[in-house]
């Protein structure tokens, strides 16, 4: 189906912000709460379904808000509020019909939504993680390599890498056996927590998170929780939707509901 999910690259100008809706519950402890990580201005998403005349379909409008370095923020809001479409908007995948998002890349803002592609895959590489349900298994890779390649990529030696990737595998209670196989025949629950490894053997500055513990038993949904702390005591910002009630108010220090944004008819 061809729909308006937003190609690369389209600049969209700023416009001046102005800021509501932001629900503070708890600080982030022990960690630098003034570094600004994401700064969302007037960002408004509306798609275009192109083959179905053009029908358009507002989302939300006018969304403002900042993420800091060692924040949660955790995004509310019913079933199709939203919720995905405004992480994969901060991503630089879809584009939002109007707006600006700065992300602080090696210690200075970018607007993802007008950088260009080079630029949104350097942000990604070295600032921006996305986890989501899915692991995109590659045929032969295995799930010790995958969760080492994150590290490699970013200058370990072989030997850190196995280390480090072996001890998050073990954390999430990947089986041994497993962890020289490819992914692709594991179960949803087994692919889910290799693509957590990958994610957490090395947090990203800014860490996107939609639903990472969907098919997950309880004490496993424990360890993400975990991680996810962790990580943002070493001051990755965090913006993350749970559909577990229990993990969201084990993870989040801050609310956003994205129902609130819902344009008014
Ligand atoms: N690529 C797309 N093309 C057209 N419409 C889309 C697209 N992605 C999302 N939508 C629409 O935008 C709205 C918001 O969807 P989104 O997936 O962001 O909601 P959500 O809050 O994540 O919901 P859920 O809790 O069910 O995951 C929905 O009405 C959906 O149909
Ligand atoms: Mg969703």
């Amino acid at each position: 189906m061809f729909m308006d999910s937003g190609l690369r690259p389209v600049a969209c100008p700023g416009k001046t912000a102005s800021f509501r809706h932001i629900l503070v519950t708890a600080p982030a402890q022990g960690t630098d709460t003034m570094t600004t990580m994401i700064h969302v201005e007037n960002v408004a998403k509306e798609f275009t379904l192109h083959n179905q005349g053009g029908v358009r379909l507002p989302v939300f409008d006018n969304v403002n808000f900042s993420v800091a370095a060692g924040e949660a923020l955790v995004l509310a809001g019913a079933s199709g509020a939203g919720k995905s479409s405004l992480l994969r908007i901060l991503y630089g995948n879809y584009r939002p019909t109007s707006g600006t998002i700065a992300i602080t890349h090696g210690g200075r803002p970018i607007d993802i939504v007008s950088a260009v592609p080079r630029t949104v895959l350097d942000i990604r590489r070295r600032t921006l993680g996305f986890v989501s349900q899915f692991l995109r298994v590659i045929p032969r890779v295995t799930a010790l390599d995958i969760v080492r390649d994150p590290l490699l990529a970013r200058g370990a030696t072989p030997e850190e890498a196995s280390e480090r990737a072996k001890a998050m595998l073990a954390r999430l209670n990947l089986p041994q056996r497993l962890w020289e196989l490819a992914p692709a025949t594991f179960s949803g629950g087994e692919q889910q927590r290799v693509n957590i490894a990958r994610s957490f053997v090395d947090p990203s500055p800014i860490m996107l998170i939609d639903e990472p513990t969907a098919s997950l038993d309880a004490n496993n949904r424990n360890v993400v929780v975990r991680l996810i702390a962790e990580a943002r005591e070493q001051g990755s910002a965090i913006v993350g939707i749970f559909h577990d009630e229990a993990v969201r108010e084990a993870v989040a220090t801050r609310y956003l509901d994205i129902t609130d944004f819902r344009k008014a008819a």
